[in-house]
């Protein structure tokens, strides 16, 4: 579970400071699908980045099992990190001239796992994606959809409790778009912690949990158990 507790952020200072995020409360249960909405600009990110400690707030604190994060020194951020926190960005962010299997297993050599052990999970990561057949294959080759697969596979491949993933269909088609959606369904199905950030509102009635974010405050927490009794 992560909670955090009356987080701020702002950026900058004086007559440039942009408050980022303002008294932000809110409680991330274990398994739970959670949805994050709102306009360009009101916190979305930002509140990602804080949720996957990739950033610090200015003030209040995020807890995580237990554990009070913006006590943590960079090394040991980095190390929980590492462990338990999986990102997929809009943008992929995969390198581009290594094959697919390099690109998934990167985070778990700089974790320092053997390498032998880090392609087995690699490769059963990527079957279950449906990309068994593009593990040799350089990353810069494969379609948008593809790409977003394999940032998928890299993010759950050293199975982190918590999924990050910050407007993962920005650049598909509605297609694939889609497609990533119901993956992430069925991470969370399994019993992880899935934190999305979509424009989509079909997508965001997909999440168990939607939290609509205006202008770096939390306007709405709405829990989708109906609409999702209504598809079953
Ligand atoms: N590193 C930064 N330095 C200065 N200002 C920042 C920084 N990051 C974000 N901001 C500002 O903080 C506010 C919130 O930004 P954030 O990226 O969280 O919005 P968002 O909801 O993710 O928007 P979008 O939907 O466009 O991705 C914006 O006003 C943005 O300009
Ligand atoms: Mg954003």
């Amino acid at each position: 579970m992560i909670e955090l507790k009356n987080i701020s952020k702002t950026f900058g200072r004086d007559e440039s400071a942009v408050h980022a995020l303002t008294d932000v409360s809110l409680t991330i249960g274990d398994g739970k699908f959670f949805a994050v909405v709102g306009k360009s600009g009101c916190g979305k990110s930002t509140m990602m980045n804080i949720i996957g400690a990739l950033d610090k707030p200015t003030s209040g604190v995020v807890i995580a099992d237990g554990m009070d994060l913006t006590s943590l020194s960079d090394d040991h951020l980095a190390e929980y990190r590492n462990k338990h926190i999986g990102y997929i960005f809009q943008s992929f962010y995969l390198e581009p001239t290594f094959t697919v299997l390099e690109n998934v297993v990167m985070p778990m050599l700089i974790a320092g796992l053997p390498r032998a052990r880090c392609e087995r999970a690699a490769l059963d990561a990527l079957r279950k994606l449906d990309l068994g057949d593009k593990a040799h294959k350089k990353a810069n080759q494969l379609s948008g959809g593809q790409k977003q697969r394999v940032s998928i596979a890299r993010a759950v491949v050293h199975g982190p409790k918590i999924i990050l993933a910050d407007e993962p269909t920005g650049n598909l088609d509605s297609h694939n778009g889609a497609a990533v959606i119901a993956l992430l369904q069925s991470i969370a199905a399994e019993g992880k912690t899935v934190v999305l950030v979509t424009h989509n509102t079909e997508d965001a009635r997909k999440a168990d949990i939607t939290v609509e974010l205006k202008d770096g405050r939390i306007e709405r927490i709405t829990e989708n158990t109906a609409y999702r009794a209504a598809e079953e």
